[in-house]
């Protein structure tokens, strides 16, 4: 049997995709926060459907982040990984598992965090802020749910 020595390039893809947009939505979450801040504020910067606008925009690519995370770990079931470069530690190879495990809660646990967020707060919401797809709630309107998950999601960027 031959050892596989490279990441499919399906799994590359997806690493890159993956990265990238987690790293926009940080920014992009940052940016919203302080936008809705100045909006609650009075300023006369920005209207309220901009502001929906990015949360809305927000929020589409941070649920297609958890799908194509989850696609990402499917991907990693059906197909072998290469192993860790031979000459590691074996501290170096539990770093770099507990840092891959790590990852993955994050991929996947940050944009379940910002939906309970969305879903349990007031803000209607739609996925490319089209009034003709809303974003199907996950979980009840509640205020300490919100309160809880906001704080994590926050934490978590
Ligand atoms: C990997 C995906 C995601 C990342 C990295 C991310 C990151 C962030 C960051 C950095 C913030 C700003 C937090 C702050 O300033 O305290 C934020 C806010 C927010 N995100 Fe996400 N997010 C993701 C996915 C999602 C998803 C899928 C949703 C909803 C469907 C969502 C909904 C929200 C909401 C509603 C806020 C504003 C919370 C507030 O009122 O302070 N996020 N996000």
């Amino acid at each position: 049997m031959t050892e596989t020595k490279r990441y499919t390039s399906v799994a590359i893809a997806l690493h890159w995709i993956i990265a990238i947009m987690m790293v926009l939505l940080v920014f992009v979450g940052w940016r919203m926060g302080d936008m809705a801040e100045a909006l609650r504020g009075g300023s006369t910067e920005f209207t309220l459907d901009d502001v929906r606008f990015v949360f809305d925009m927000h929020k589409t690519f941070g649920i297609l982040v958890l799908v194509l995370s989850l696609i990402r770990l499917a991907w990693r079931f059906m197909n072998p990984v290469p192993p860790m470069p031979a000459g590691m530690k074996p501290w170096e190879v539990t770093v770099a598992r507990i840092t891959h495990i790590g990852f993955y809660v994050l991929m996947i646990g940050m944009p379940i965090l910002g939906w309970i967020t969305a879903s349990s707060g007031q803000a209607p919401s739609f996925f490319f802020h089209n009034e003709a797809l809303p974003i199907p709630d996950i979980a009840p309107n509640n205020r300490s749910l919100h309160e809880v998950t906001e704080f994590l999601h926050g934490r978590g960027g």
